[in-house]
């Protein structure tokens, strides 16, 4: 792309349409993206480990995994952190995910404290998820960024891997969030080097919000400062009603229930993000 190509952009792009989400399963992206998994500064790419356990200590006595192991699926797990917590309480956890440096640190996370754990590299709308799983996670808003048709598959394919009674805890982004944080005037930054590049770049950014969708879409565009070589980057983020999400998920076999409280999602300043949605296998 050439920098005529941002000046005579058509506005505002269509959901989808200029491509999915960040390149997470880009190899130096991803390398890049896994320093922000594991920062202790910011609960932006993942919790924090101290949030991590709380959230796991839930989930634990939520499945009923105070009483027995546990087999636990954890879809798009990045570095697999809620998966390595329950491994260390000695439940056996199986994580897939599409970036790879998340899945080679997990991996030797794995193999260095001698765990249970087991992770694979694959994208979760066709990677294979194994049977007989008391409990399966998708987190962190990650449900939201997938089309209804894939989030009934993932849902499908996830309540063929569970036993029954077994349960799928979604954490949807609460009504109105998705709009506020991606709906953002257009703005740019110089940078040496950034999550979007190594090398030093212009980075611009704008999000636009389609009411009648209820879907965002944000696009960056990365400007070589060397080359002036632009790449460009979208991710449309849904939202959904939570009688909308009932419903697409219970057309896949399940029961959802409200939640208990005290989810600690770890917002760092204070107001909820997200929501713990809980769906019992039927
Ligand atoms: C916000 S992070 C959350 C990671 C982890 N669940 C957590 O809570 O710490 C979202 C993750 O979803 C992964 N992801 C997104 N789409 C995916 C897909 N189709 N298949 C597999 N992984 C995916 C990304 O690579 C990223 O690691």
């Amino acid at each position: 792309m050439k920098i005529s190509d941002i000046v005579n952009r058509q506005n505002p792009p269509q959901p989808w349409e200029e491509g999915e989400k960040i390149p997470w399963d880009e190899p130096d992206f991803s390398k890049r993206m896994l320093k922000e998994h594991l920062s202790q500064d910011h609960n932006a790419a993942s919790r924090r480990f101290e949030v991590v356990h709380r959230q796991v200590d839930w989930l634990e006595r939520l499945a009923g995994g105070l009483e027995k192991d546990l087999k636990v699926l954890d879809l798009a797990c990045g570095p697999g952190l809620h998966s390595l917590d329950f491994a260390r309480r000695g439940h056996s956890t199986y994580g897939i995910d599409f970036s790879p440096a998340s899945i080679e640190w997990a991996q030797s996370q794995t193999e260095e404290q001698s765990l249970s754990s087991d992770f694979v590299h694959g994208d979760i709308r066709n990677a294979e998820f194994g049977t007989g799983y008391d409990l399966a996670i998708l987190l962190f808003g990650e449900m939201n960024v997938f089309t209804a048709e894939d989030l009934s598959l993932i849902a499908r394919k996830t309540r063929a891997a569970l036993n029954t009674g077994g349960m799928l805890m979604l954490e949807p982004h609460e009504p109105g969030v998705i709009r506020a944080n991606f709906e953002t005037a257009p703005s740019w930054s110089a940078q040496e080097s950034g999550l979007f590049s190594d090398r030093p770049h212009m980075l611009i950014d704008e999000g636009f919000w389609h009411d009648d969708v209820q879907m965002a879409v944000k696009r960056w565009y990365v400007v070589d400062s060397e080359t002036n070589e632009v790449t460009n980057y979208s991710q449309t983020v849904v939202e959904h009603t939570k009688a909308e999400l009932v419903k697409l998920i219970e057309a896949e076999g399940f029961t959802v229930s409200d939640a208990p409280g005290g989810w600690p999602a770890g917002n760092d300043d204070g107001s909820p993000e997200f929501y713990p949605l809980v769906a019992v296998a039927k």
